[in-house]
């Protein structure tokens, strides 16, 4: 590469892989009828109280492995919506360790690839959930490196997760571009010193956050344009 970009690390969860995918495709199957209507519902509730509680832990110095604030996450959303039955619980579960990746993401990443793109994933994802998307996704040996919080013992967005892309790969931030569809990542991850490039699949409103992505997509699609133009 002849550009200012060494190394394009990728957020998971919601950037490569959708979250929301668990939910939608539990709601689809047999039997599952009666609650199907309120599987968008249940999907942002889960999306959001993992969240909230990587967030808190971290804050709180209350560290645990991120399998298990997905499980406590869904257990909030899944009493909230007034839905009990195990079995549901334990196919959501399954289905989150083979999540879709957007459609997009395996043609972008073949073509940086080609380019010589030294590519890279840091997530709150536990070495094993990271390992199970990027295969099931088809992703597989497209990553010098699966980076996982598990490592630092701390979740986003504290910098020692940050951290972790110069220790492991010798680049300095500014040779990273940072891609993430979490406003609050791409915020915290520019913050840093990383090239920002938010995903900004919903056309939210930017987080008022330390920090300013310097880049704004609406897919995947576009970033190696992007790679190419800096
Ligand atoms: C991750 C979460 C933030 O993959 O989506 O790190």
């Amino acid at each position: 590469m002849t550009g200012t970009i060494k190394a394009c690390v990728f957020d998971a969860y919601g950037t490569l892989f959708d979250v929301g995918a668990a939910a939608r495709v539990a709601a689809s199957e047999k039997g599952a009828e009666s609650w199907a209507p309120k599987w968008p519902q249940l999907a942002a509730d889960w999306r959001r109280k993992q969240l909230e509680y990587t967030w808190l832990r971290a804050v709180a110095e209350a560290h645990i492995d991120f399998w298990q604030v997905t499980q406590d996450g869904l257990d909030w959303a899944l009493e909230a919506a007034g839905l009990t039955d195990p079995a549901l619980r334990e196919r959501l579960l399954a289905l989150y360790w083979e999540l879709d990746a957007y459609p997009e993401v395996p043609q972008m990443l073949a073509t940086l690839a080609q380019r010589g793109q030294r590519l890279a994933i840091l997530s709150n994802g536990s070495p094993g959930m990271l390992d199970g998307a990027v295969s099931s996704a088809g992703l597989d040996g497209q990553f010098e490196a699966l980076l996982s919080v598990q490592d630092v013992g701390v979740f986003k967005p504290h910098r020692r997760v940050y951290d972790l892309v110069g220790r492991q790969m010798g680049v300095a931030p500014h040779e990273v571009l940072f891609v993430s569809s979490n406003g609050w990542d791409a915020c915290a991850g520019a913050a840093y010193g990383f090239v920002g490039a938010w995903v900004n699949r919903d056309g939210a409103p930017p987080d008022r956050l330390h920090g300013k992505p310097a880049h704004e997509l609406r897919s995947l699609q576009g970033l190696p344009d992007l790679v190419k133009s800096l």
